[in-house]
């Protein structure tokens, strides 16, 4: 009977350990043990009768945590960084033993609205392309959007290698002298500087990238660097979008 073992990555992101995709770099590594064997092939199925040891380390089942941030502009949205940047995990106090990750990424420069868990399926569903999460940027941008423009964006960017898909702009305030602008965008997808890339493609340089929301949460009672756990009925409602 095989039916409550689980790949050794799941229960690695389960533990809260990390990311599927780190874990499985980490067994590759040879950074993982099971019943005291170092195990680098991927397939290896686990349950809880296994010892699995991270770097030594026994594997413990965390306590689950959802975490919604207020990232500051000028920090990385990583757990750690080579270059010895200020990453987002920094901003985090005691209170949060657990060891939560960041759920997708917000550049180095683009402040606002970020989630961190340690429930890797959690954090895969939502990255997930089928998921849908509307996400809402505050842009500022050199110049000023045409209507022309503004359907192009909403209507989907040609790039190498996707096609944006359709997308809400609505300009919120011009300043005619410094001859720059304030968008909001709403998009779903999440590739690399897919906002400021789409501004680009019009012919806009973003010079100031915040965001607001993350499908109905927002920042709310936050101010930058500050973070709050969500509610159980956030994650519930999070969980049940399909
Ligand atoms: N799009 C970007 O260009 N940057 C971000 O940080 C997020 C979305």
């Amino acid at each position: 009977m095989n039916s409550n073992k689980v790949r050794l990555q799941k229960a690695m992101a389960d533990a809260g350990v990390a990311s599927r995709r780190k874990s499985e770099q980490m067994i590759a590594d040879g950074e993982v043990s099971v019943n005291g064997k170092i195990v680098r092939e991927m397939g290896v199925k686990v349950d809880h009768s296994d010892k699995i040891e991270v770097n030594g380390m026994p594997l413990r089942s965390e306590k689950k945590r959802y975490i919604l941030m207020y990232k500051p502009r000028g920090v990385i949205s990583a757990v750690k960084d080579d270059k010895d940047r200020k990453v987002i995990t920094d901003f985090l106090k005691e209170d949060v033993e657990e060891r939560v990750y960041p759920i997708g990424r917000l550049d180095y420069d683009t402040s606002g609205l970020i989630l961190l868990t340690n429930d890797g399926e959690f954090a895969n569903q939502l990255m997930h392309p089928r998921y849908h999460v509307d996400k809402t940027y505050v842009a500022k941008i050199e110049g000023v959007l045409t209507t022309e423009e503004i359907k192009k964006l909403e209507k989907g960017i040609k790039f190498k290698d996707y096609t944006s898909a359709p997308a809400k702009a609505k300009v919120l305030s011009k300043d005619a002298k410094k001859k720059t602008s304030l968008v909001r965008l709403t998009i779903h997808e999440g590739h690399n500087h897919q906002v400021k890339n789409m501004f680009q493609a019009v012919g806009h340089a973003v010079t100031k990238l915040s965001r607001e929301k993350y499908g109905f949460l927002t920042l709310d009672g936050l101010v930058s660097g500050k973070y709050r756990d969500l509610t159980r009925q956030e994650v519930a409602l999070l969980k049940e979008r399909k």
